[in-house]
């Protein structure tokens, strides 16, 4: 009888053993350890031994069945492990896959340009301030001796907003916003986007943007004004550059020029770009008309001052020597990414 157990436990310990998934343990287990499993048929053999023999083999039988029930358990712990594991490494996450690349934007040419105007006026100690692209006709004309009746608002036709509203056609209108919050002296640059009813070609955008410039304060010349627009159009194009005043005429200055700088492409000589003539215009300025003064409650007797007006855009593309202003305004990104 104990050779028969030895020769139940040695059998069921190698098919434990060589056994490799959990149906496979289960039968086996039912095979030795069940209700009619050959381990408990052993123990329903005990009556044809001799009463001292009996816990003797009881003893034996237990041990067999609890070394072959922890075999059991052991070999079931290590499968449900093993599949585990082989589960988590089956799904993974491989976060060594590539993420999609982030693409860093730039800055627009406008802004490269406009950043660039600031960091030169505001280092001549000019304040930069801000004003609203909706505008009231007082501000956008009145106030600059533009009166209703006046033909210069033809050139400056717009989008109106009801009676008194309308799109700023100029950065003007900051000049009075500025001149009636602060007391002189004066020193501040407008830059923003300004509006006009004009056809859309090669030079022209119904959206465009101006840099205005105020200076007032006692004993304020025509000398002063050359001198900043001086230093302003050679650190934009160059040491050589030089300034040209022409007479012009704008209502809210007294007198106007309109200012030409000698051509950056061709130094002056005359090319393509300046059509021959050697000269680029690049804004408007002239002396606060006493007008203007007075209507922002400015004694023109005690102060004077002169404002400018530069074209952004105009600016841009002859810095970058950008063909059609169009492109600007297009946001493509083909274009964009060229600079
Ligand atoms: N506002 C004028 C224009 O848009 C430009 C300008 C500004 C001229 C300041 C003189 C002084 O045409």
């Amino acid at each position: 009888m104990k050779a028969q157990l030895e020769a139940i436990k040695s059998a069921a310990i190698a098919a434990v053993n060589a056994a490799n998934d959990q149906t496979q343990i289960e039968a086996l287990r039912v095979q030795y350890l069940g209700k009619k499993g050959e381990l408990t048929a052993i123990l329903k053999q005990m009556g044809s031994l001799s009463p001292e023999e009996r816990p003797v083999m009881g003893q034996l039988v237990n041990e067999a069945k609890a070394v072959v029930e922890n075999l059991i358990t052991e070999k079931t712990t290590a499968m449900k492990e093993k599949a585990q594991q082989e589960k988590l490494k089956a799904e993974t996450i491989d976060i060594t896959l590539p993420a999609k690349p982030v693409k860093k934007g730039k800055l627009h040419p406008l802004n490269t340009v406009l950043d660039d105007m600031i960091d030169i006026f505001t280092s001549m100690g000019f304040d930069v301030v801000d004003g609203p692209e909706v505008e009231t006709d007082h501000y956008n004309f009145e106030c600059l001796n533009v009166p209703a009746d006046h033909p210069a608002r033809d050139m400056q036709d717009t989008f109106y907003l009801g009676e008194n509203l309308l799109l700023r056609t100029q950065t003007s209108a900051a000049q009075i916003r500025t001149m009636e919050n602060r007391k002189p002296p004066i020193r501040v640059i407008c830059p923003g986007r300004v509006f006009r009813a004009d056809e859309v070609d090669a030079t022209h955008s119904p959206v465009f943007h101006q840099i205005e410039g105020l200076v007032v304060d006692k004993g304020v010349t025509m000398c002063d004004l050359k001198g900043v627009l001086e230093q302003f159009a050679q650190e934009i194009y160059g040491k050589d550059t030089q300034v040209k005043f022409r007479p012009s005429f704008f209502p809210f200055t007294e007198p106007s020029v309109e200012v030409d700088v000698t051509c950056s492409e061709c130094g002056g000589k005359g090319c393509r770009v300046c059509k021959g003539s050697g000269w680029i215009e690049i804004l408007g300025a002239g002396m606060v008309h006493p007008n203007v003064l007075r209507s922002c409650g400015i004694d023109p007797e005690e102060y004077s001052g002169f404002a400018f007006g530069i074209g952004l855009d105009r600016l841009t593309t002859t810095r970058y020597k950008i063909s059609d202003i169009r492109l600007l305004f297009e946001n493509d990104k083909r274009f964009l990414e060229q600079f």
